[in-house]
């Protein structure tokens, strides 16, 4: 009993200093430099909040508030005695630091955070997840420590398809929310699709009538055979709401880039305004039950999945209609960059459409390539003359780039490579390095529904880590083309927010430290093992979703030999492991891991370990298997 009873204090004190005995003091993404030294700040009732610059009035007003929630009760002071143990805000000095940086220094009696506008923001974020968790006022404190820090790129971006699936304005918010406290600066929102137009534009009241509403939502798998589900599915944003997301975002030093697809993924639009289509009078009616594999043409808000042939023609109209919808989303979206899109626009309909052959001629272009190049660069010149400057899908390489955009790369890396070296800024994000946030997170059985089947794109939080935005291949003066790295996450099939968050997390853990952190420290080891158990723990007692991970240490697929010693580490502080070796699916029933686990197998035979770790507040794991062979017939292990 009495050892029970240590051994449970123990492990009390472990989790409550966790953060302080990581190297990188908890932190996600790891800073730059962190130099511990001897000693640390006991918050005592007396720790005042220095702040005297009314520009950091609203970070002091935060921190005041997420030290409330640790039991402390700080005054912000303007100024302080010479004894007083303080907690001081400034912006003296931060003009030293590199763009978007800061400082924060530790010693027994102050705490400083050095830094201005975005930098002292990140400052907040670092210091706010090095403070330790529990609430005891009079048992907190931390290590003494000096930080440095600054992001490795200046664009570190996170999208979200609001098309397919439309999300409520508090869950924005709530994403926004996660890219701040992860140092993540250009929310790439993607407001129109195929299957749903989704923000108020005045003067086309008909794009939100009825671009914003489909009148089914195809069940289970594309293309599949489960016909829709036949039910009304809509919403969009008003320009009122759009504009209070941006001043939402810009509070948190987040930019706000929209997207408006051109000149693919626009059925909603051209269910809408049919003029906008080649051929405003065809539509190929969608056979209810089809497989969706024949032509997938009929002029309506789409209600399957995947590349609609029926795109914007490059006509007049066309050019007029979108120049007044980009009027009015360049009113509500102060971003220097606007979204294009540029992708997947199939070239059947302007090949097959005697004005656009004809415009062909006209303009003496090659082929429908340099037809959407031609359209392209229109809208950029336009968008430039009103001082904003366009990013487009990787596609926009074919039939050449439009002279000032910036590339996204997402068929890999090839597009982002060839912009650089045609010295044009890149936005990396390659769906085939795990940056396709909507591709599932292992090949288990119990994984949800999600894009990509039969293995293909798996995307776990440690092929996230390992990918290093800036390709080998370019020399050293195509690779200050590459300006950030983003991921991206389509939700064809994730209809809810919980589903969002399931997706996202841990693996927008990984895509912050890939995008702020220096490559030189990069740790995939510390990363997963220290700090990843920490912030999920985190997110485990606040009601958000994630994907849970697997037991640290299980090895993946098979195991060959005898005797075999397996030592597990839970992924998620205060998580249990539970195990069988009999074939069952593990659940709290089974046995809990809590020794390192010793088996020996037979000669010619086979013993399969399963695992699944269950969190405190009762999320489940995958269940990962390890196949342990000692002879035995080879077996196919997920
Ligand atoms: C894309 O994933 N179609 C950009």
């Amino acid at each position: 009993m009495k050892k029970l009873f240590l051994s449970a204090v123990t492990a009390f004190f472990m989790v409550s200093a966790y953060a302080q005995t990581d190297v990188n003091m908890g932190i996600i993404p790891a800073p730059v430099s962190v130099q511990k030294g001897s000693g640390s700040f006991v918050f005592d009732k007396s720790v005042v909040l220095l702040s005297n610059n009314p520009k950091n009035a609203k970070i002091a007003e935060t921190l005041q508030s997420f030290a409330a929630t640790k039991g402390l009760n700080l005054k912000i002071v303007k100024a302080a005695t010479a004894t007083q143990k303080v907690i001081e805000l400034t912006s003296v000095g931060a003009n030293q630091l590199p763009d978007e940086g800061y400082q924060i220094k530790i010693t027994s009696n102050k705490i400083k955070l050095i830094g201005k506008d975005a930098g002292l923001f990140y400052a907040l974020q670092s210091f706010m997840q090095l403070m330790p968790d529990k609430k005891h006022v009079g048992a907190i404190s931390v290590s003494n420590v000096e930080i440095n820090d600054y992001p490795r790129f200046s664009y570190r971006g996170l999208h979200l398809d609001v098309g397919r699936h439309f999300f409520p304005l508090s869950f924005i918010k709530k994403y926004i929310d996660v890219m701040a406290t992860y140092k993540l600066n250009n929310f790439h929102w993607h407001l129109t699709e195929d299957q749903g137009w989704r923000i108020e534009i005045k003067k086309y009241p008909k794009l939100t009538e009825i671009g914003s509403s489909r009148n089914g939502t195809i069940i289970g798998v594309f293309p599949g055979s489960g016909g829709t589900d036949n039910e009304v599915y809509k919403g969009y944003y008003t320009q009122a709401e759009a504009k209070e997301i941006v001043a939402y975002a810009a509070a948190r030093y987040i930019n706000v880039i929209p997207e408006i697809e051109l000149p693919g993924h626009g059925s909603a639009a051209i269910a809408a305004y049919p003029q906008l289509s080649s051929f405003p009078d065809r539509d190929t009616p969608i056979k209810e039950g089809a497989p969706w594999s024949g032509p997938r043409t009929g002029k309506q808000v789409q209600q399957t999945w995947g590349v609609f042939d029926d795109i914007f023609v490059p006509s007049e109209y066309t050019f007029e209609f979108l120049q007044n919808v980009l009027d009015e989303v360049i009113a509500i979206f102060p971003s220097k960059y606007i979204h294009i899109g540029g992708d997947e626009a199939p070239k059947k309909y302007w090949k097959e459409s005697e004005f656009c052959q004809q415009l062909i001629k006209e303009k003496g272009l090659k082929d429908e390539h340099e037809l959407q190049s031609y359209f392209i660069q229109r809208i950029e010149k336009y968008l430039n003359g009103k001082g904003r400057s366009i990013i487009g899908w990787d596609e926009i390489l074919e039939g050449g780039l439009a002279p000032n955009a910036t590339v996204m790369s997402w068929r890999g890396e090839k597009g982002g490579i060839e912009a650089a070296k045609q010295s044009h800024d890149v936005l990396m994000t390659p769906s085939t390095n795990g940056l396709y946030f909507d591709h599932k997170q292992s090949l288990a059985e119990d994984e949800p529904l999600t894009i990509g089947r039969n293995g293909k794109g798996v995307s776990n939080f440690a092929k996230v880590y390992n990918y290093n935005p800036v390709p080998d291949v370019l020399n050293e003066e195509q690779k200050k083309y590459i300006k950030g790295v983003q991921a991206n996450l389509w939700t064809e099939y994730i209809e809810t927010p919980s589903k969002v968050e399931y997706m996202i997390f841990p693996r927008v853990f990984a895509l912050s430290e890939i995008a702020w952190t220096p490559l030189a420290k990069k740790d995939l080891k510390n990363f997963s093992e220290e700090r990843l158990s920490l912030h999920l723990a985190r997110l485990d007692k606040t009601g958000t979703n994630f994907w849970v991970p697997m037991p640290i240490g299980q090895p993946e697929g098979e195991v060959k030999g005898e005797d075999h010693v397996i030592t597990l580490q839970t992924p998620i502080t205060g998580a249990k492991i539970f195990y069988t070796l009999d074939g069952f699916r593990p659940s709290e029933n089974a046995a809990e891991y809590t020794a390192p686990l010793k088996i020996n197998v037979p000669q010619g035979k086979k013993k399969v370990l399963k695992t699944i770790v269950i969190t405190p507040s009762g999320k489940r794991s995958v269940v990962a298997e390890t196949v342990l062979n000692n002879g035995a017939a080879e077996v196919k292990v997920k």
